[in-house]
């Protein structure tokens, strides 16, 4: 008994449909259960009027588009002497952020906040919320994020070292970071670490009063 004549009296019916006919079918249902998930997931990363996107352009800060001098660039250049929003030229950027080099500040720069009563509870707060994670609130090198497999402790505060330091030194320790210490520029501004400097400097003292210190 052929197939077909098998089907049609199973069915109970005369189906009009060749074994060929199904078997298109079946094909033809297993192909779109293949193509249809792959060309869901293609199709949204296919573009068919793409000529906005496609068109030549120039796309903000690259180097191709419209010449400006010599240059081919996209944007016009700044007026010279432009300087970024909140950047603060700093003289001696151009120095290493090693110990020699802030000691040479040291030399070159004064503080220029005056010392008063506000500049200095101002670098205390600073100090306390930028500086004590690592130095310590007494600056003994013990902050909460120091020890065996933390940070690294940095040296006390309290050091001859770092009582020698000029208050420049601090400003330059502060601007360009020291060693395994980050640079505190973009977190301070420049008055603001000029009154750290300031609180720094009152720390120590407060560590090691001298005769004469607490008369007023
Ligand atoms: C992430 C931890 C960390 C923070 C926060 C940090 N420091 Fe430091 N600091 C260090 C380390 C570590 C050293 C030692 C650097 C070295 O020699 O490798 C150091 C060194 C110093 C020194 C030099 C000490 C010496 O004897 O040479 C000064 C001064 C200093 N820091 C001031 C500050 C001030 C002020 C702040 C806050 C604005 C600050 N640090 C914030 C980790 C830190």
């Amino acid at each position: 008994m052929s197939r077909a004549s098998l089907i049609d009296k199973l069915l109970g019916c005369y189906p009009r449909w060749s074994p060929t006919a199904y078997k298109m079918t079946l094909g033809a249902v297993l192909g779109c259960a293949i193509a249809i998930p792959l060309a869901m997931v293609a199709l949204p990363f296919i573009e068919f009027f793409n000529g906005m996107a496609a068109q030549p352009k120039g796309k903000a800060q690259m180097t191709y588009g419209r010449t400006y001098g010599a240059e081919l660039i996209v944007e016009r250049a700044p007026v010279a002497g432009t300087i970024p929003r909140d950047f603060y030229p700093y003289a001696f950027d151009h120095l290493a952020n090693t110990i020699e080099a802030a000691t040479e500040v040291g030399k070159r720069i004064e503080n220029p906040v005056p010392l008063t009563m506000d500049a200095l509870r101002e670098g205390h707060e600073l100090f306390n919320v930028y500086c004590t994670v690592c130095h310590g609130v007494r600056g003994e090198g013990d902050g909460p994020v120091t020890g065996p497999r933390r940070f690294p402790a940095p040296p006390s505060l309290h050091t001859k070292q770092a009582i020698a330091y000029k208050d420049g030194s601090f400003y330059h320790i502060m601007t360009k970071g020291i060693g395994k210490m980050p640079s505190y520029a973009d977190k301070l501004s420049p008055e603001q670490r000029w009154m750290v400097a300031h609180y720094v400097r009152a720390l120590q003292r407060s560590m090691a009063p001298k005769p004469g210190d607490l008369t007023p």
